[in-house]
C-alpha cells in the first residue's frame, strides 16, 4: 500500500521552501557513477516521489529530459510554479505504476521519497521501465544531522537534536528503513550489479530560519500538529529561541551550517 504523507497544499508550501537540494558531495557521487556506468548518451532520467522538484532540478542540469513523479498533486503543484525549466515535466502517479513504457528509462532516480513507496512493487517497476544497462539512484539523508556556528555547534546540535527527538514519536513505521541506512531497500533492488554508500557527508548552507522551517516541512510535525497542535506549534519558535540564545544573536536569518549524511543505493540493470 502506498503511504499519503505529504498530500495537504500548505504542508507542500512549506516542503518547497525548506526542502534542501542534494548538496554538492551526493552530487558528485551520483554524477561519477552514471558517467562511470552509463557514458553514452542518456536521454530520459525519471525522479520518482519527486516532491516539489528539488532533485529533479539537480538532474535537469546535466541531463537532456527529465520527468518527475509523485503520488501527492499538492507537491508536482508546487514544482510545476517553479521557474519553467524546458527540460523537466511532472506527472501524478505511484510510484508503483509509472505511466512509462517497458525499457524507456535510462536512469531512475528517487531522493528521500524510497522508504515511503511499496518496496517489492517499486523494484519490479524499476525492471520494467528501465533499459538494459540502465542504472537506479536512491537516496536519502539521514537522521545524522550537526549544526556548525563558532564555538556554540555542539550545544546547537543539541537543541536541533531535542527537537527532532520529539518529533520522532510522532514518525511512521516506514521512517524505519531510513534509521537502518536504506538496508532493506538495497537488499530489495533486483540486480546484482549494486552498491550501497552510506558516509556521504554534506555542508548544506542554512539559516536559522531555515533549520526551524526544516523541522515544519517533516513528516512527524505535521502528524504532531494534528495530535497536539498547542505543544506542535510552541515547538518551532521555542527551537528558535534556543538557538538564537545560544548563538548570541537576534537575526532568525543569521546563517549557520547544517551537515547531513546521505545514504545512496547505486545499481545497474543487466543488458
Ligand atoms: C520526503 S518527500 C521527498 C521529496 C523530494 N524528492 C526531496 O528530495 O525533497 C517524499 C515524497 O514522496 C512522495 N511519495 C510518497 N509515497 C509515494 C508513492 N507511493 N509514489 C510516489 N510518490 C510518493 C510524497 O508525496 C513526497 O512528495
Amino acid at each position: 500500500m502506498a503511504t499519503q504523507m505529504f498530500e495537504g497544499k500548505g504542508h507542500a508550501a512549506i516542503y518547497q521552501k525548506y526542502r534542501f537540494a542534494p548538496g554538492e558531495e551526493l552530487q558528485q557521487v551520483i554524477l561519477s557513477y552514471l558517467r562511470e556506468k552509463r557514458p553514452n548518451a542518456v536521454e530520459l532520467v525519471v525522479d520518482v516521489g519527486c516532491g516539489t522538484g528539488q532533485g529533479t532540478r539537480f538532474l535537469a542540469k546535466h541531463f537532456k529530459k527529465v520527468v518527475g513523479t509523485d503520488i501527492s498533486e499538492a507537491q508536482i503543484q508546487e514544482a510545476k510554479d517553479a521557474p519553467f525549466l524546458p527540460n523537466v515535466s511532472y506527472l501524478v502517479c505511484p510510484a508503483e505504476e509509472l505511466p512509462l513504457e517497458d525499457a524507456s528509462v535510462d536512469v531512475l532516480a528517487s531522493f528521500t521519497a524510497a522508504h515511503w513507496f511499496d518496496i517489492e512493487k517499486f523494484m519490479k517497476e524499476a525492471n520494467r521501465v528501465l533499459k538494459p544497462g540502465g542504472c537506479v539512484v536512491i537516496c536519502t539523508y539521514t537522521m545524522d544531522m550537526s549544526l556548525r556556528y563558532g564555538n556554540c555547534s555542539e550545544k546547537l546540535t543539541k537543541i536541533f537534536r531535542e527537537s527532532w527527538d520529539l518529533l520522532l514519536k510522532y514518525s511512521h513505521n516506514k521512517v524505519k528503513h531510513v534509521m537502518e541506512d536504506y538496508k532493506m531497500i538495497f537488499e530489495a533492488l533486483p540486480f546484482p550489479d549494486k552498491k550501497r554508500i552510506t558516509d556521504i557527508y554534506d555542508k548544506i548552507p542554512m539559516t536559522v530560519s531555515g533549520v526551524v522551517g526544516y523541522l515544519e516541512s517533516v513528516s512527524p510535525y505535521q502528524v504532531f500538529m494534528k495530535n497536539d497542535p498547542e505543544a506542535a506549534k510552541s515547538l518551532l519558535p521555542e527551537t528558535e529561541k534556543r538557538m538564537l540564545e545560544t548563538m548570541g544573536v537576534s537575526s532568525r536569518e543569521t546563517p549557520v551550517e547544517f551537515w547531513v549524511r546521505h545514504v545512496c543505493v547505486l545499481g545497474c540493470k543487466g543488458q
